[in-house]
């Protein structure tokens, strides 16, 4: 199987960077997520190093929505990222996480009028939406007595190879404005007198294995930036979005492009552009997925085998903690953390322990025999895993611990119990007595 670094076999057990899962499951129980800082620090430095070998002016904003935990946002803080952010409370989490605010973008397409004026308030760049959002915002600015710096979201129309859920810059998608509407855009906001407009955006979906539908995104920007400087925007960033891929089938032997394929296939047109144009404004991209999805495993605990029309492993993680497969059918793959060394001999589909049919983790697996207090580990949880779980079922969410060289601590409790109630109140009427 085509491991990461971070992730061997040794013996029987898998470790992660310097630690044996079975340790880890057996500290903090299961089910957990465990996290590699130093794989995240590696990843991000691959991004880097390939863009600024092909342009100097290079800045990287961390999707913050993969995995908002403030231990992952500091770790990309200290290494020089900013972050898309698609929410007041992502906006919250990276400037808490030390990250400047004019390194941040607040991307969203439907944003409220509390989002426009956080962003206004903390002068965070917005990328805007709609012409509708771009007047309320001139609004906000107006009111608070100071400009917005935006960008437009370009919809250019771009068809992608991957999950229809997941393209985000279809002709037909939600996302930003046409790409033949722009210009018409950036006049109305050279106009509007609380709006600055500085950079331009776009972003055409995620998991994508291949370079070439960013370049055919950036050729479509790099005409639009030529046309709008015309129209007298001075840019200073370009925003190309984010979306490497990563290869989720490691047993086949997948591969995804690296950062140095993304740059010498983009960069070259982006610099053809600007040079065109006559401006030289910083490239900005939004890699999440690919700055930590394979820095993190979900480790989880078997309950049960059960014999059926297939073999069932029931474990205590579901749907609940790694949605992708039953939303996206995601392929992530499992390796029997505590027998990793053994040859897979019995077909299994892992279970989630979820009341619905479709809380499977993955079908059909060939793995060691694998029974009641074994360990399974599933990879690539790192990106929209922790952070589209919830407690459906009434399951606490789990800890998250993360893992620096020999070091181990929790970034995130596992809730209890009472947190399930936390937030529940007793309307007057239910209280004893009443
Ligand atoms: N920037 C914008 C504006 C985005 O909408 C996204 C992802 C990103 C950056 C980061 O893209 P990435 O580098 O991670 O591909 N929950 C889905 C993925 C949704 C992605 C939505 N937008 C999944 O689990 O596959």
């Amino acid at each position: 199987m085509n491991l990461p670094p971070h992730l061997t076999i040794r013996g029987d057990h898998l470790w992660i960077g310097e630690h044996d899962t079975t340790d880890l499951a057996r500290t903090w129980g299961t089910p957990l997520y465990v996290t590699d800082q130093d794989r995240i620090a590696a990843c991000y430095a691959a991004y880097r190093d390939a863009l600024t070998a092909e342009y100097s002016r290079v800045r990287i904003l961390y999707a913050a929505k993969a995995n908002g935990n403030l231990a992952v946002l500091r770790t990309l803080a200290g290494l020089g990222a900013g972050a898309d952010v698609f929410s007041s409370g992502e906006l919250h989490l990276a400037l808490s996480a030390g990250m400047p605010p004019g390194t941040l973008l607040f991307n969203g397409s439907s944003k409220s009028r509390s989002d426009l004026a956080l962003a206004v308030e903390k002068k965070v760049p917005v990328s805007v939406d709609s012409l509708d959002e771009l007047r309320q915002l001139d609004a906000v600015a107006a009111l608070a007595g100071t400009t917005a710096r935006i960008a437009f979201r370009v919809n250019p129309a771009i068809d992608v190879p991957t999950h229809p859920k997941i393209a985000t810059g279809l002709a037909t998608s939600k996302f930003g404005i046409a790409h033949n509407l722009i210009p018409s855009a950036y006049r109305e906001a050279l106009d509007c007198p609380h709006i600055d407009p500085v950079g331009i955006h776009c972003h055409i979906g995620s998991q994508i294995l291949a370079v070439e539908p960013f370049a055919r995104a950036c050729e479509v920007m790099m005409r639009i930036v030529g046309e709008i400087t015309d129209l007298g925007v001075g840019l200073e960033f370009v925003d190309l979005g984010g979306g490497l891929g990563i290869p989720y089938h490691r047993g086949d032997g997948e591969r995804a492009p690296s950062p140095h394929d993304y740059a010498r296939a983009v960069v070259p047109l982006f610099r053809e552009g600007i040079r065109e144009a006559g401006i030289s404004p910083e490239l900005w991209i939004e890699p999440g997925r690919s700055l930590v999805a394979d820095s993190t495993i979900l480790l989880a605990g078997v309950n049960s085998v059960k014999p059926a029309h297939r073999t069932f492993v029931n474990v205590d993680a579901g749907f609940n903690l790694l949605v992708r497969p039953a939303m996206y059918d995601s392929w992530h793959e499992v390796i029997a953390a505590n027998k990793a060394g053994r040859d897979g001999t019995v077909l299994y589909t892992i279970a989630g322990p979820i009341c619905e049919t479709g809380d499977i983790l993955a079908h059909d697996r060939m793995l060691p025999g694998l029974a009641s207090g074994d360990l399974i580990a599933v990879l690539d949880a790192g990106a929209y895993g922790f952070a589209m779980s919830s407690q459906y079922n009434s399951r606490p969410r789990c800890p998250e611990v993360i893992l620096n060289g020999g070091k181990a601590a929790l970034m995130r409790r596992g809730e209890d119990i009472a947190d399930l109630t936390r937030t529940m109140e007793t309307p007057p009427w239910q209280e004893p007595g009443h």
